[in-house]
C-alpha cells in the first residue's frame, strides 16, 4: 500500500499546496484535512492553534502517512516545533520555504509580508528572512478580512476588491518588489492583490518551494511514489462538505470525492 502524504490547514487554503505538489509529485497520494468547522485560526490564540494542530495530526496518523505537511502558516508559526516533537515522521511547514522564495526574488530588498493576525504577531515570517539576508527591510500587514472572503467562495467581487484595497493598498508607498503571501488562502485572491499592489510587486506563495522541498526530502528518505498508478486523493473536512467539494474542484480543477470525517471535531467555537 503506497504511503500518503498528509496536508493539513484551517480550511481550503491548504490546497494551494495541495495542488503544486499534484503538480511537482504526480504520483504521491494525498490525505488532505481542513478544519472548515474552526476556521479561522488566525484570531485565536497560539495555545488554541496548537492544540487543534495536535487534533488534526492525531487524526491523520491513522492514515500511516509518511509525511505531514503544515499547509498553513498560522498552524506553522504555532505549532511546527510541537508537531515536529511529537512525532518521528517528517514534518514540513510552510514559513521557510516562502521566505527562501522572496530572498531569492527581491532586488530592491523591501519584502512585505501578509498573514493572519496570529502568523504576523509571531514575527515568524520576520525571523526567517532576516536569517537568510541581514539587511532585508521587511513590511508586514495582518489581513483578517481574507480568509472569510476565501472560506465562502468569493474570490473575485466588489467587496473583495474593496476589502484587499483598503488592507494593502498603503503597502504600495514602500519600495517592496516581492509580496509573500503569508497564509495559503491568500493565492485565491491573488489576481485581486496583484491588481491592487500593481504589476511591479512580485506575489510569493510557499506552494511551489513547499512541493520542491517535499520532494527533496523523500528523494533522501528513498520514499518518493513509484509506478505508474495514478493516485487516488482524499479529502476530509470538519465543516459544510458541499462547500469545500466547490472550491476544491474549481481550484484544483477536476473532480473529487470526499470522505466523510469520523470523528467529532471537539471544541467548535
Ligand atoms: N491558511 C491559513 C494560513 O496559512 C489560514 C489561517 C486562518 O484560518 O486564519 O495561515
Amino acid at each position: 500500500m503506497q504511503q500518503p502524504i498528509a496536508i493539513l490547514d484551517s480550511g481550503v487554503g491548504g490546497l494551494t499546496v495541495a495542488k503544486e505538489v499534484m503538480r511537482q509529485l504526480p504520483r504521491e497520494k494525498i490525505i488532505y484535512f481542513g478544519d472548515t468547522a474552526r476556521t479561522p485560526y488566525g484570531p485565536r490564540s497560539s495555545e488554541e492553534i496548537v492544540r487543534f494542530t495536535r487534533e488534526i495530526v492525531d487524526y491523520l496518523i491513522q492514515f500511516n502517512p509518511k509525511m505531514i505537511v503544515i499547509a498553513c502558516n498560522t498552524a506553522t508559526a504555532a505549532g511546527l516545533d510541537d508537531i515536529r516533537s511529537r512525532i518521528t515522521i517528517p514534518v514540513v511547514g510552510v514559513i521557510n520555504p516562502g521566505a527562501r522564495a522572496a530572498i531569492g526574488l527581491t532586488v530592491t530588498g523591501c519584502v512585505g509580508v501578509i498573514g493572519t493576525e496570529a502568523t504576523i504577531k509571531s514575527g515568524a515570517y520576520e525571523q526567517a528572512l532576516r536569517e537568510l539576508s541581514t539587511n532585508v527591510q521587511v513590511v508586514s500587514e495582518a489581513c483578517p478580512g481574507f480568509v472569510p472572503l476565501v472560506e465562502k467562495g468569493n474570490f473575485r467581487s466588489t467587496e473583495t476588491y474593496d476589502t484587499v484595497r483598503s488592507s494593502i493598498g498603503h503597502l504600495r508607498h514602500f519600495p517592496m518588489d516581492t509580496l509573500i503571501l503569508g497564509c495559503t488562502h491568500y493565492p485565491f485572491l491573488a489576481d485581486t492583490i496583484s491588481e491592487v499592489m500593481g504589476q511591479s510587486v512580485k506575489l510569493i506563495s510557499s506552494a511551489d518551494e513547499t512541493a520542491r522541498e517535499i520532494n527533496t526530502i523523500l528523494q533522501e528518505k528513498n520514499k518518493l511514489a513509484r509506478g505508474d498508478k495514478v493516485p487516488l486523493h482524499q479529502f476530509f473536512c470538519s465543516g459544510n462538505p458541499l462547500l469545500f467539494k466547490s472550491i476544491a474542484q474549481q481550484w484544483l480543477g477536476e473532480h473529487i470525492q470526499m470522505t466523510p470525517v469520523v470523528w467529532q471535531v471537539p471544541n467548535i467555537s
